[in-house]
Formats: C-alpha cells, sequence, structure tokens
C-alpha cells in the first residue's frame, strides 16, 4: 500500500529548524520558526512557568481522563483573558471555550466544526496567511480561497481591496482574520480598521474566526484583544482559535483553546456539543499539563502579574529588535528604507528581498528565513545584528 506514496516537500517553516541545526557556521542566524530567544539566543522557560509547575507538582493527585473540553478553570480564564472579564457575550452566557492541543489543535477543531455547520462552506484567508492556515483546512475538506491583505511593493494593507473582497464573502462562509501580530507579514489592522471589518461583517453576515496566537506580542494583552472583544460583541456567531505557545511559552507542552460564540445560550449550548463530538472524534481529549500551568498562573494574582512583566519583557526585546535591525542596515551604507520593519507588529516581518537572495544567505551566510523573507525578529541580538546586517547588505547590493 505505502509504495503509492510520493514524499512530501519539508516543512516550509519547520524544515528550517533542522536545516539550521545541521549547520556548523559559527555566526549561523535563524531568523525562521517563530519562537522568542532571549538576548543569548536561548528559548527561556518563564519563571512564573516554573513556579507553576512546581506548585502543579506538589499539589496534583491524579491522571484521571480531563474529558474533551478539558480544564473548566482554565477555559474560564482563557475565555477572560480573550473577552475581558466583564465582555456582554460572557454575561449573556454566549461564549463556550475548549482546551486543545496547541492552537493548531484549536484550529483543526474549529475547521471540524465549520464542516459539521456547512459541508460547503469556504474560509476566506488572508494573502498571505500563516503557511500551514491552508493545508489545515484543506485536511478538513474545506475549500481555501484569498481575501487581499499585504501589499509588498508598499509594505502596507491593501485595506480597500480587503474590503471589497468580503463584501463578496457569502453568509454561508467563514473569513478568518489575524487577530495582532499578523503572521507572516507583521501588519495588523488599526482601530479604525478593525471597526469597519467588524461592521462589514455584522452586515455580510459571514462567521469570523479569528486566530490570536500571539496575544500580548503587539501592544498588551487588551490592545491586542481589541478586535477580538469588538467582533463577539457586534456578530451574532464567532469562532476564537488561541495559543498559549508564545505568550506562555509553552511551546512543547501543545496548550490552546478553541472558543466559540454563539447568538445566544441555546444555540451555544448546541454549537458545543457538536464542538464535542469534534474533539472526541479527532483526540478524544486535550493533554492537561499545559493547561494546569496556564490555569495556575491566570488564577493566582501574583503568578499573573509576574507573567505579565515577563510577556513585557519579550515584547520589548522583540520591538527593540525591530528598530536595531533598522539602524543597523542603515549603518551598513544599506540605502533601501527598511523602517516599515520598525513600524509592524509582533515576531515577522517579510525582509521584501527575492527567493534567490534568501537562498544565498543560507547558502552563503548561513542566515535562515522562510523562502518569502518573512524573519522572525526574536532571532536578532546585540551579538549577531552585525553580521545579519552586513550579511544582507551584501546581498541586496
Ligand atoms: C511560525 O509561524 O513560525 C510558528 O507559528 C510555528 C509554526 O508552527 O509554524
Amino acid at each position: 500500500m505505502f509504495n503509492k506514496l510520493t514524499a512530501m516537500p519539508a516543512d516550509p517553516i519547520l524544515g528550517l529548524l533542522t536545516k539550521y541545526r545541521e549547520d556548523d557556521h559559527s555566526q549561523k542566524v535563524d531568523l525562521g520558526v517563530g519562537v522568542y530567544k532571549d538576548e543569548s539566543g536561548h528559548t527561556p522557560i518563564l519563571s512564573c512557568v516554573k513556579k507553576a509547575e512546581k506548585f502543579r507538582l506538589e499539589t496534583e493527585s491524579t491522571k484521571v481522563y480531563i474529558g474533551p473540553t478539558g480544564s473548566a478553570d482554565f477555559n474560564r480564564l482563557m475565555s477572560e483573558l480573550a473577552f475581558g472579564a466583564v465582555h456582554p457575550a460572557i454575561i449573556a452566557n454566549r461564549i463556550r471555550t475548549v482546551s486543545t492541543p496547541g492552537g493548531t489543535g484549536a484550529l483543526r477543531v474549529a475547521a471540524d466544526f465549520i464542516k459539521r455547520c456547512n459541508p460547503n462552506a469556504v474560509i476566506w484567508v488572508s494573502d498571505p496567511t500563516w503557511a500551514n492556515h491552508t493545508g489545515l483546512f484543506e485536511a478538513a475538506g474545506i475549500t481555501v480561497k484569498t481575501y487581499p491583505y499585504y501589499d509588498y511593493e508598499t509594505k502596507s494593507l491593501k485595506f480597500d481591496e480587503m474590503k471589497a473582497a468580503l463584501a463578496n464573502v457569502s453568509s454561508d462562509d467563514v473569513v478568518l482574520l489575524h487577530a495582532c501580530c499578523h503572521n507572516p507579514s507583521g501588519m495588523d489592522l488599526s482601530v479604525p480598521q478593525w471597526d469597519e471589518i467588524i461592521t462589514l461583517t455584522a452586515d455580510k453576515g459571514f462567521t469570523p474566526l479569528i486566530d490570536m496566537a500571539y496575544q500580548g506580542f503587539g501592544d498588551g494583552v487588551d490592545e491586542d484583544a481589541y478586535g477580538v472583544r469588538k467582533m463577539a460583541a457586534a456578530v451574532n456567531d464567532m469562532i476564537l482559535c488561541s495559543s498559549c505557545s508564545k505568550n506562555f511559552g509553552l511551546y512543547r507542552e501543545r496548550i490552546g483553546a478553541c472558543t466559540i460564540i454563539a447568538k445566544d445560550a441555546t444555540r451555544a449550548d448546541i454549537a458545543f456539543s457538536v464542538l464535542l463530538y469534534v474533539i472526541r472524534c479527532i483526540y478524544s481529549m486535550p493533554p492537561a499539563h499545559g493547561a494546569a500551568i496556564v490555569e495556575t498562573i491566570l488564577g493566582s494574582d501574583e503568578l499573573k502579574q509576574e507573567w505579565l512583566d515577563e510577556l513585557t519583557v519579550m515584547r520589548e526585546r522583540i520591538n527593540g529588535n525591530r528598530t536595531m535591525l533598522v539602524n543597523k542596515l542603515k549603518e551598513k551604507g544599506v540605502q533601501r528604507n527598511f523602517d516599515f520593519i520598525a513600524q509592524q507588529k509582533g515576531m515577522f516581518s517579510f525582509l521584501g528581498i527575492t527567493a534567490a537572495q534568501v537562498a544565498e544567505l543560507q547558502e552563503h551566510y548561513s542566515v535562515y528565513m522562510v523562502d518569502s523573507s518573512r524573519i522572525s525578529i526574536a532571532g536578532i541580538g546585540t551579538g549577531n545584528v552585525d553580521y545579519l546586517a552586513e550579511s544582507i547588505a551584501k546581498v541586496i547590493s
């Protein structure tokens, strides 16, 4: 049977990990996978996570099945983190949240759920979007189409074209929006632009699916949830997929959440029963360890404050790296304007160089980034920025 298979190409993002690890260049630079790194290039375990793990180790008394929804406390706290504790949709009991194996697990649960809502639904994703969105939704049998989003020439949003495309989306379809820190462009909707998209969504009646993988990495935990909160108050039905990989640094624990917001509590209960059925058919129940860590942190005033402080350090380091790279490129005599990198948000930006130049950077300078020239800003540091800027300068000159 297996003789009918043809090999799949390496994943465009994860494939870089292996290549980078095998490279023995002393000055190699990893701007590939979106993981936070500190100044020394290490991805640390947050101090609040260490404390929460210690507490769980001492107090956990059973490993019995947790059930398809995961931990009720985690689900409630995640919902409050996303929407704020006094959001009208929480008060109206319109929200149901489940724990999932990472943000990717949340998206896959959402995909199978959408398929059950409407087997012919099309999901509209931004052009460009996270490389895994397309494969993930197609794997659930959903047709994926794109709406215009990032203008590679002007390094800004194609906002008018985006609105024009969304105005033609059927009310039976789903539109995927990035809550903040757009992956891969770093180009977010402004508050007035969110307002326009939310009005349009409510008018047209399609279902928004918001992917929030970087809450707290843009402007702050509450600021980054602006679109999520306002959208949930404005539309009947909505889906939110959240991840704790980046903001809690829990990458390998695989913990995220899938939330459905329905028109009213009755509809939410029905939708929730379908969500549970979908989960049971994919992985039965989510892993518990990551959720236990997050609920310990969010459930303690002290640990939550420590987490917010550590998150601020990560966000500010990334923002500082953006400015540092732009200034360093100028210092190295690069004439091309890279100021846009300092204005964009979150983990990523496109450098805006050709695939051939990306390949040259990898082959000759051991600088790793995705073929699209997406760079993970957290991989920059004072120790490698000179070498990085010099390498870029040579390749684009
Ligand atoms: C990324 O975009 O680099 C991250 O979200 C990691 C991944 O799974 O692709």
